[in-house]
């Protein structure tokens, strides 16, 4: 198995959380918390810095065919300037934006449901799902400090696209093999099946 198929995003909030919990009681215990909040930022930011790398590792890996690795190149772009949005956010609160080496949870269990293309691209659809519960609440939650609502309004319709690509690409069969390996992703983040 290659070794990163897949898309990237994680959705980890590590300070935190008693668990399990839904999206909201995540959120509503994370935005007034501003230590945590910029832990959780600086991990959206490594999940969108290196979405793109794992991304077009997946389309190179298995020989997809043409309009698979076209869409998959659009997705990474992307992610790269999600990065660059999440980026602005980290400075204006004093933090450098770097990418740690940290483990993650999530994608320990994930990553080896991928035997093939069509698993990687069903990984990459579960996990942008799972990530979409959650910029969804912070993107419609008129509490959400303006700075970070705004980035995260104008990052979700592009997840949304994510999540649809992936999906399709996948197709049902990838996308019930995986369920088992997202399932124990969610676990270890925490989050309510
Ligand atoms: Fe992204
Ligand atoms: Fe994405």
């Amino acid at each position: 198995m290659p070794s990163f198929p897949t898309s990237p995003e994680d959705l980890t909030s590590p300070t935190i959380l008693p668990s399990p919990s839904t999206s909201q009681e995540w959120w509503d215990a994370l935005k007034h918390r501003p230590e945590q909040l910029l832990a959780w930022l600086l991990d959206q930011y490594r999940g969108e810095a290196t979405a793109a790398e794992r991304i077009e590792r997946l389309r190179d890996a298995y020989g997809a065919e043409p309009r698979a690795q076209r869409v998959l190149t659009v997705i990474a772009d992307q992610e790269r300037k999600h990065a660059g949005w999440v980026g602005g956010l980290l400075r204006t609160r004093g933090v450098d934006p770097i990418v740690s080496d940290k483990q993650d949870r999530y994608w320990k269990r994930a990553l080896p449901g991928v035997q093939d293309f069509e698993t990687g691209c069903a990984v990459g659809a579960h996990a942008e799902r799972m990530r979409l519960e959650r910029i969804e609440v912070i993107a419609a939650d008129p509490d959400t400090p303006e700075d970070i609502r705004g980035v995260f309004t104008r990052i979700l319709p592009e997840e949304r696209f994510h999540e649809r690509a992936f999906r399709t690409l996948a197709g049902a069969r990838a996308l019930e093999a995986t369920r088992g390996a997202h399932a124990l992703g969610r676990q270890a983040l925490g989050l309510a099946p």
